[in-house]
């Protein structure tokens, strides 16, 4: 199926690995015009090199920035623009919160949280959202976690602060829906990443199971019985990306091997 992503602008933040690398991969791979970002300069910059190596798509620009501080947030999108003039598509993804059960965290973990999981969206898509309105096109793709719908022990601040990115995206949804914008979210399960290996060691150290014992724990909820990949994810941004998914609008969709078993 021809996406018609060719050329057009999208940011994917928090991509120098895992999930937000897999996804601008596959984007760069549709030639796409690409900035991603994180908080490291060097290995934001290697992560921009291997994509162009890999794509042979040349238009990937890095950026550092720290999507918890709304400065950054502020020049990672004045960056994008001032090189590719628009945006089009956000491929909104942010970094691993704190782990933590409700008594483990403290207010500034809180607080920090909700920067970094709500307050970066909100910011971004601020800032992001009135040049796709004259455009009368837009592309807001939220990447979230299956949390939203199953909480996980231990992971307090991932349960409670992303069903507001949820509400976030539902709203923008119905405020734009008439203007050429779509707004859904991803829910993604197990994915094999580095924040998947720290979970595992985690759950190890807390029940005295190996790393590997961790890691196949995890999967016995999963039908699939395998982790998913970051490009996997990135096949579903594609889709929702492209003109043939405009009817689908304020949906949250799971990609999670089967992991949630509830309907809704
Ligand atoms: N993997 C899974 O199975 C899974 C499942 C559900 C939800 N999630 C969520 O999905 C997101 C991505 O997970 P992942 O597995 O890809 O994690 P990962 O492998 O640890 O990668 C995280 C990426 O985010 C960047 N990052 C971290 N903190 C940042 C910040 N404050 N500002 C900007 N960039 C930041 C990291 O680069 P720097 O360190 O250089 O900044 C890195 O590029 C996370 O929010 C995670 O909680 C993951």
């Amino acid at each position: 199926m021809e996406l018609g992503l060719k050329d057009k602008v999208a940011l994917v933040p928090a991509s120098s690995k895992g999930i937000g690398l897999g996804v601008a991969k596959v984007l760069a791979a549709e030639s796409c015009k690409l900035v991603i970002s994180s908080r490291d300069q060097d290995s934001i910059s290697t992560a921009r090199d291997a994509i162009v190596k890999e794509t042979g798509n040349k238009n990937v620009f890095s950026v550092r920035a720290d999507l918890a501080v709304k400065t950054d947030v502020d020049l990672l999108v004045e960056q994008t623009t001032r090189k590719f003039g628009t945006i089009d598509i956000l491929a909104y993804n942010t970094g691993p919160p704190k782990p933590g059960t409700f008594a483990d965290l403290n207010d500034a973990d809180w607080e920090q949280g909700v920067k970094l999981l709500l307050m970066s969206a909100v910011w971004l898509t601020k800032r992001i959202v009135p040049g796709m309105v004259q455009k009368k096109w837009g592309r807001l793709i939220y990447i979230t976690s299956s949390t939203l719908r199953q909480p996980v022990p231990n992971l307090v601040l991932s349960n409670t602060v992303r069903l507001s990115l949820a509400g976030l995206s539902k709203s923008l949804a119905l405020e734009y829906g008439s203007k050429g914008i779509t707004s859904n979210g991803i829910m993604q399960g197990h994915i094999l990443t580095d924040r998947q290996r720290q979970v595992a060691k985690d759950i190890s150290s807390r029940s005295g199971k190996s790393v590997d014992e961790a890691m196949k724990q995890m999967l016995q909820d999963v039908p699939a019985g395998r982790y998913g990949s970051s490009e996997e994810v990135g096949y579903l941004v594609a889709f929702l990306a492209s003109d043939r998914a405009s009817y689908i609008n304020g949906t949250m969709l799971a990609i999670d091997g089967g992991l949630v078993r509830s309907v809704f």
